[in-house]
């Protein structure tokens, strides 16, 4: 199956300011197969179009298309295509405080598919995965940031997803967290999959096959893959 996110001229305005296109008429193929990088100032929209492609957020105009879905501003159906198809990764505050680090994981696969024990065996396999087994029971604030994170990867891993998006996944640790967390992402390409992150950091960037540059709501491809 070769899967795909097609942009096509999307805008974005926010309530508060509707004088500012926070996006402004991006169009753009991703390619399953293929790891993108987001890289660009402070506010210059990164996080405002993952928000867009994980479905979370909606374009003020403009069409996006997952795979020959054309998405509309249907919560539920979204809600459902984001629990199937994206898994996402967020700088901090990715896990449910109240739940172990084995909940987090298991649990968006439960919901899908409502069986407890696969859910639960499967979580166990990736958090193994992610070289966090002994921490199964630990809740997210007995973990450090690193570990948080891999729980993260592991957690947004859980239903396969095809897409994975990252916005600053290490922004928030030191280097070598940080360059363990980016080659567990890596690890995660294969040919049905599109990996897309925001980094502020050059070297991570450049590890991806597409480099997409943001400056005030426009992008530009650096390399396009080949
Ligand atoms: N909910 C919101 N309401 C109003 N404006 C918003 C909202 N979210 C973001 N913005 C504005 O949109 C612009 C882009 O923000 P965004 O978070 O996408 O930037 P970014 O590139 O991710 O920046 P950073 O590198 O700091 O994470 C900013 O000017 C911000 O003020
Ligand atoms: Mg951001």
């Amino acid at each position: 199956m070769n899967n795909y996110i097609k942009i096509k001229n999307l805008t974005k305005k926010y309530d508060k300011n509707k004088s500012i296109k926070v996006l402004n008429d991006i169009s753009f193929n991703f390619e399953s197969g293929k790891t993108y990088s987001i890289m660009g100032p402070s506010g210059s929209g990164k996080s405002t179009l993952l928000n867009l492609l994980s479905l979370i957020d909606h374009p003020t105009t403009g069409l996006i298309e997952i795979s020959s879905n054309k998405i509309k501003s249907n919560k539920v159906e979204n809600d459902l295509i984001r629990a199937k198809k994206i898994g996402i990764i967020y700088q901090d505050k990715n896990l449910l405080s109240d739940f172990t680090a084995l909940e987090n994981v298991y649990l968006p696969n439960l919901l899908i598919t409502k069986e407890k024990q696969k859910s639960v065996d499967l979580a166990k396999k990736l958090i193994k995965n992610v070289g966090m087994s002994t921490r199964i029971n630990y809740f997210p604030n007995e973990l450090s940031g690193g570990e948080n994170q891999r729980i993260a990867i592991a957690r947004a891993l859980i239903n396969d997803p095809d897409i994975i998006l990252a916005d600053e996944p290490t922004g928030s640790l030191d280097s070598d967290n940080a360059k363990l967390i980016f080659k567990t992402l890596f690890n995660l390409k294969n040919k049905n999959r599109i990996i897309i992150f925001a980094t502020h950091n050059r070297y991570f960037a450049n590890m991806a096959d597409c480099k997409i540059m943001m400056n005030d709501g426009s992008i530009q491809i650096i390399n396009a893959a080949t």
